[in-house]
């Protein structure tokens, strides 16, 4: 394991923009001389004074002493050509997304820094080995992708070409962990980690609107209040920019050859050619008007108070709904699985009629009613956590009667949960998320990105994920994702929906996906 490059060595940063002043402020902050060069006048001014303000903040806040954001700031030095910077160890560029921007840059560089200064790049999607090819000492190329914003968000992934020396990686590595960050390592493939395996965030929910399976602001409500989630999609986008999110979709998908896993979504697109980017142009999915009303999303009204409800089969990862309907005095009894249904069912029964509640496994309702003779049959979505859970996605069979699925949803709502009911779509929201995002995963580590627990750190700390797709997978049972996904597969009948040989191999033995 290499060593972190010392604090008294100097780092240049190219590129004096959002990320480039952060990264600026991260190093000073950790004691290093910083020099900070941009070719546009009066960038790395404004980059300084906007790093003073954001270290006042910190000062304030109790976080630094006003002594020490002084000396950091004191250690950022603003240099007007490349040659100044030719003293240093680590040079970070964060100029524009561009290769041959980047390409030029580094090959300047090279003819300025010691043969042994590191040259990593912050790009988010641009290949670190196509960045190193035609350099004389290519193995010093490493990427250091930070995440907006750098002194916030402790992710970073430290992106290793096909030429990039091992021990560069290592260094640059122990430098951002030095730095506070959690580094993770990840191979040069498109999207990196993150950016790879956090589409089928965006791009099940765009499906799902697509499909006029529900509304935004529902699927938004579902992701947060049953599948944990910090922010839901559309909010996440909006805030994001959909120029932003649809260049990433796009560049991962061109870069992985058309792989239909990443297809844009043509939703998406027209909202950019209008103009209707998210927040930063006042509208994206949401209005942001002052005054614009607040995203509704759609609940059903208030069924029966059932009477009683028997819980057939072994119920597994909903097994805390039962302390739910007894905390709320609803009687809960338990039978053997019904043979029709087979693992884990819910029979509703009350005053006004009786329904069946089954767990998602990526079926629609529809095609389970079929498959069992029980027509009056509802579907309830995954949850991150059935005792915490505030709200659940329903789908209704299309042979459901009425007072049935009023008896399946007043259960719900009995238990406490607001009730989403989605068109009978296969996977609902939250269990064809999070397998589509387990499928990627296991995907990434097929193939050699990164490992299986740096794809679960990536994603809790670079998007903020409740947990990491593997420990999804190991939550819900690795035959759970197997089952929903090759459930959609089938019903879509699409190459984006296979599976990822890591998934069918360890669903035959029950392993746990991640080991
Ligand atoms: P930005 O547009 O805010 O800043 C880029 C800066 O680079 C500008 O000040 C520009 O004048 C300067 N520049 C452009 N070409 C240059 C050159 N040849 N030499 C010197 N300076 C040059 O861009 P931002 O958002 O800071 O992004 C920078 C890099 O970081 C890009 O590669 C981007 O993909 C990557 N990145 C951006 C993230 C974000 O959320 N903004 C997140 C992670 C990575």
């Amino acid at each position: 394991m290499a060593a972190a490059l010392p604090p008294n060595a100097i780092v240049a940063v190219i590129g004096a923009g959002a990320m480039g002043a952060g990264i600026a402020q991260l190093a000073a902050t950790h004691g290093h001389r910083v020099q900070l060069h941009d070719m546009r006048f009066g960038a790395t001014d404004a980059a300084k004074k906007a790093i003073g303000d954001a270290l006042g903040k910190q000062v304030a806040k109790g976080r630094l002493t006003a002594a020490d954001a002084d000396a950091a700031l004191q250690r950022i030095a603003t240099v007007v050509t490349l040659a100044d910077t030719c003293i240093a160890s680590l040079v970070v560029e964060a100029i524009v997304e561009d290769l041959g921007a980047k390409r030029e840059l580094f090959a300047n560089l090279e003819n300025v820094v010691a043969p042994e200064c590191i040259l990593a790049s912050n790009t988010s999607s641009l290949s670190i080995t196509a960045l190193g090819t035609g350099l004389k000492h290519p193995g010093r190329v490493v990427g250091m992708h930070f995440f907006n914003p750098v002194p916030l968000m402790p992710l970073v992934e430290v992106v290793t070409g096909l030429a990039t020396d091992p021990r560069v990686a290592e260094t640059t590595f122990a430098t951002a962990a030095a730095w506070g960050k959690t580094p993770v390592h990840a191979a040069s493939t498109p999207g990196f980690i993150v950016n790879r395996c956090a589409r089928p965030f965006y791009g099940e929910a765009l499906r799902l609107v697509a499909e006029r399976a529900a509304d935004p602001a529902t699927i938004d409500a579902v992701m947060r209040e049953a599948g944990g989630f910090r922010m839901g999609p559309f909010e996440l986008m909006d805030l994001i920019g959909h120029d932003v999110n649809l260049a990433v979709t796009k560049s991962v998908w061109e870069a992985s050859f058309h792989d239909p896993r990443f297809t844009p979504s043509a939703l998406q697109q027209e909202l950019v050619a209008a103009g209707f980017l998210g927040r930063k142009s006042g509208r994206g999915f949401y209005a942001y008007a002052p005054g614009a009303a607040p995203p509704a999303p759609r609940t059903e009204p208030h069924g029966p108070r059932p009477a009683r409800v028997v819980i057939h089969g072994d119920p597994g990862i909903t097994a805390q709904l039962a302390p739910r309907f007894v905390a709320a005095a609803v009687a809960v009894e338990r039978a053997a699985a019904d043979s029709r249904l087979g693992g884990t069912a819910l029979r509703v029964l009350g005053a006004g009629g009786e329904g069946w509640l089954v767990p998602s496994d990526g079926r629609t309702a529809t095609a389970r009613a079929v498959a069992s003779g029980i027509r009056d049959l509802v579907v309830f979505d995954l949850a991150l956590d059935y005792a915490k859970a505030t709200r659940l996605a329903v789908a209704r069979a299309d042979t459901c009667s009425d007072a049935a699925f009023a008896a399946a949803v007043g259960a719900l709502q009995a238990a406490g949960f607001a009730v989403s009911r989605l068109d009978d779509v296969p996977g609902l929201v939250v269990l064809r998320t999070v397998a589509m995002l387990v499928n990627e995963a296991a995907d990434a580590v097929v193939q050699g990105v990164a490992v299986a627990v740096a794809v679960d750190l990536a994603l809790e700390k670079g998007v903020n994920y409740p947990r990491g797709p593997f420990a999804w997978a190991d939550a819900i049972g690795v035959g759970t994702v197997r089952n929903a996904l090759a459930h959609l597969a089938t019903h879509y009948g699409e190459d984006r929906y296979r599976m990822s040989p890591l998934i069918a191999r360890r669903a035959l033995t029950g392993e746990k996906l991640g080991g």
